[in-house]
């Protein structure tokens, strides 16, 4: 775990100091939090399980897919907006981050700042330990409060996950910023129906809009479409890593990808959109 980032983090238990590295975390009450091998830190210890954890097979789809580069252009568009609007201060907090690829990218772009990876899937921790050399990841379910101090974050992303509106304006910096990205309502339409996919609520610009309206204001909007031209393979690892596969029996998607023609082309439309923090007042 990355020592640099403890600055910015507090105790789960207490709220204090941490202190630590290598293998442990350790907080000035004495609470302690192991390191894992693969580099991050578990601070959500007990039972606490948020069900909604990307499975090993939905990591390693997600690290198959992006490393094709199919999604590039939306970590340049989350990186672009990341640099035009981030504060002179604080740290780039990634809630959701899976395996980390858009901090990295945001980190790529703001030199000599610290990131900070928070996911509950431990497969995806692993990978997002090793995203970019200023990153730490950790263990912790967004729905509870977060181990980030209070206004220390200077750009918070939330890419694809859920959002915690009371606590990540809590933890940004009054002149931080919040970009969330999300699909846009026909992402992957031509995907939807032959292979029963999931489809994107056409009401969620509003509902993301309702859930962070008290806290933040809306700074601008950039929708982005992607036309890609993908094999059988690329097609089976892109909705293996997103929500259909949950619902969807991986044979049959197996055989219902194999009847598409290929190169099989689909749109991926994304929407990324960027809040400033209003007063508390
Ligand atoms: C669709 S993936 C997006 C990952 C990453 N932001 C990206 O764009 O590549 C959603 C991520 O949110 C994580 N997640 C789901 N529920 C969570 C929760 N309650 N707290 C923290 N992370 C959560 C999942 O484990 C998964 O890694
Ligand atoms: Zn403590």
């Amino acid at each position: 775990m990355l020592a640099d980032v403890l600055p910015y983090l507090r105790c789960p238990v207490c709220g204090g100091d941490l202190a630590g590295g290598e293998r442990v975390i350790r907080c000035t009450a004495g609470h302690s939090f192991d390191v894992a091998r693969q580099g991050y830190a578990g601070l959500l210890t007990g039972d606490a399980r948020a069900g909604t954890a990307d499975t090993a097979a939905m990591v390693a789809a997600r690290v198959e897919f992006l490393d094709g580069g199919h999604f590039a252009p939306l970590a340049d568009l989350i990186a672009e907006r990341a640099a035009a609007a981030a504060p002179a201060e604080g740290c780039v907090l990634d809630a959701g981050a899976g395996t980390g690829y858009h901090l990295g990218a945001v980190l790529d772009r703001l030199p000599g700042r610290y990131g900070v990876a928070l996911d509950v899937s431990k497969h995806a921790l692993r990978r997002a330990a090793r995203a970019h050399p200023r990153a730490g990841a950790l263990t912790w379910d967004v729905w509870r409060p977060l181990p980030v101090r209070t206004g220390s974050v200077g750009v918070l992303l939330d890419v694809f996950a859920p959002r915690n509106a009371g606590e990540f304006h809590r933890v940004l910096r009054p002149d931080g910023i919040l970009l969330v990205a999300t699909p846009a309502a026909h992402h992957l339409d031509e995907l939807v129906g032959p292979l029963g996919l999931l489809t994107v609520d056409p009401r969620k610009a509003e509902r993301v809009a309702d859930t962070l309206g008290e806290r933040f204001a809306p700074a601008g909007t950039w929708p982005l479409e992607l036309p890609l031209r993908l094999t059988h393979g690329q097609v089976a690892s892109l909705v293996a890593m997103g929500p259909s596969a949950w619902h969807t029996d991986p044979e049959a998607l197996r055989g219902r990808i194999t009847a598409l023609a290929e190169p099989v082309r689909v749109t991926a439309a994304f929407e990324v959109r960027v809040f400033d923090s209003r007063d508390e007042s």
